[in-house]
């Protein structure tokens, strides 16, 4: 039996590709095929991001594209999942009338059962959050997957009000997925040939899983019990939140060699004031403490990276400046960059007003963004004739004559291709030349 072809397209975080590949396994195993191309599909999902109104923006073209699509095929079933639909429930049939159905984070495995309404010529939808949902029972469906890397999601949700953020939101309270689940996810990956996975949550470091027998399972606990599956699999994580995370999980990456010596520890901003009105619960010193602790428990080997926000609610000359200066002060191997993008229903929507004009917003996110490229440069140079083991995953962007990987400090490798180089295998290879974003090796 077969119930039609759906085509999934993803947008936001690494949370929601994940999901996505969750979605894909429910739509499986009710007899639903993956489809690629959206042209050939009975059925398009847009699994959707509400994290700064550009995104938003871009996701609300797409949906009209599709909606181009649908005046010409009547049947065709348009679905949006994620964090949008969640926001704007059932204002998005109003402002997009060809859409049939709006599902939340929490609802995916109710979607076959809409979609049967929807056959039957009513509009459907769900964005009800849950405490408990993690989807941990579901084997998810790898999609565009290199068979090398995968992301697994080891909590949903979170707890911290930072005021700037429309997470909170979308996916509800924090809830951490049974260890067991994980593991056996890990162990069945292994098996098929992946080598490395990267644990996903807003805030890795709150992860906390009770068994009935009041055993614990913390954050640093779960991450050893992934590396000893075996010696050859790597293994990350993000996010790490500066003020959850513990000295315990610095010494866990310090004692496993394939716990990967790389830490995304957003920062937003460098400023006192601010942090305190972005609810961020740690201060500039604090921050810079964490960092010291990170350079001297991993002996300066680890690679930090940040999430920097410019421009919020009432920032002064000075207090972009203080970002700046942090900056100079950790010298992160990159960065993710962002002007605040106000978003309804957060805290600092209701509280603060979103006074930066744009121009400014953009002017200090240039200097922001100036100084990260001059801080990669930097730091990429320092690697030159190091010798770093790399995980083959694959041919280069540009060319099979080249070989693409990445070393344990997250950063991306271009090497030679030859004949004995397999994908998922390690090499090791001496770093020649590079540039901000890239090594390249031998
Ligand atoms: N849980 C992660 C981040 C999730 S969102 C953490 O706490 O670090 C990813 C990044 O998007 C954030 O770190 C922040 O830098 C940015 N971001 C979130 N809301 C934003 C907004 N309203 N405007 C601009 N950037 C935002
Ligand atoms: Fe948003 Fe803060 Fe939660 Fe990250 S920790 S998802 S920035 S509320
Ligand atoms: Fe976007 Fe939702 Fe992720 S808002 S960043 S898709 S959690």
């Amino acid at each position: 039996m077969n119930n039609g072809k759906f085509y999934i397209e993803s947008y936001g975080c690494q949370m929601n590709f994940s999901d996505s590949e969750i979605i894909a396994s429910v739509m499986k195993k009710n007899n639903f095929l993956l489809e690629k191309n959206h042209k050939k599909s009975d059925i398009i999902f847009i699994n959707t991001c509400s994290i700064r109104k550009k995104a938003e923006e871009r996701i609300e073209k797409r949906i009209s594209q599709f909606n181009e699509i649908k005046k010409k095929n009547k049947k065709l079933i348009i679905g949006i999942l994620g964090c949008m639909a969640k926001r704007m429930k059932f204002k998005l049939f109003k402002e997009k009338k060809t859409v049939d159905l709006i599902i939340g984070p929490d609802s995916y495995r109710n979607i076959p059962k809409l979609i049967n309404n929807i056959k039957k010529g009513k509009k459907a939808y769900s964005v009800l959050l849950s405490k408990k949902e993690t989807y941990e029972d579901i084997n998810p469906v790898k999609i565009n997957s290199n068979k090398i890397n995968s992301f697994i999601s080891i909590m949903r949700g979170c707890n911290n009000m930072c005021s700037f953020c429309i997470v909170p939101f979308t996916r509800g309270r924090e809830r951490s997925r049974n260890p067991d689940s994980i593991i056996k996810e890990v162990k069945y990956l292994f098996i098929k040939g992946y080598r490395e996975v990267t644990l996903l949550g807003q805030n890795v470091d709150s992860y906390n899983w009770k068994y009935k027998n009041k055993k614990i399972i913390n954050f640093s606990k779960l991450i050893s019990m992934i590396a000893d599956i075996n010696k050859d699999l790597r293994v990350r994580f993000s996010t790490s939140h500066p003020k959850d995370i513990t000295s315990e999980v610095l010494y866990t990456i310090k004692k496993y060699e394939n716990i990967c010596n790389h830490i995304h520890l957003p920062v937003q901003s460098g400023n006192d004031r601010i942090l305190k009105l972005m609810n961020r619960g740690y201060s500039r010193l604090w921050y810079l403490n964490k960092i010291k602790e990170i350079k001297t428990t991993l002996l300066n080997k680890c690679s930090i990276s940040s999430d920097i926000i410019t421009g919020f609610c009432s920032e002064k000359k000075k207090e972009h400046e203080d970002t700046l200066s942090l900056m100079d002060n950790v010298k992160y191997n990159f960065s993710y960059m962002f002007y605040y993008s106000e978003r309804p229903g957060t805290l600092s929507q209701k509280k603060y007003k979103d006074d930066i004009p744009l121009e400014i917003k953009r002017k200090r996110l240039n200097e922001i963004i100036k100084k990260q490229l001059k801080h990669s440069l930097e730091n990429n140079k320092k690697d030159i004739n190091k010798i770093y083991k790399t995980l083959i995953e694959g041919y280069s962007k540009r060319s099979k004559k080249y070989l693409q990987g990445r070393n344990s400090e997250n950063k991306i490798i271009i090497f030679p291709n030859k004949k004995e180089y397999k994908k998922g295998k390690y090499v090791d290879i001496k770093i020649k030349n590079c540039t901000s974003a890239t090594l390249f090796g031998d």
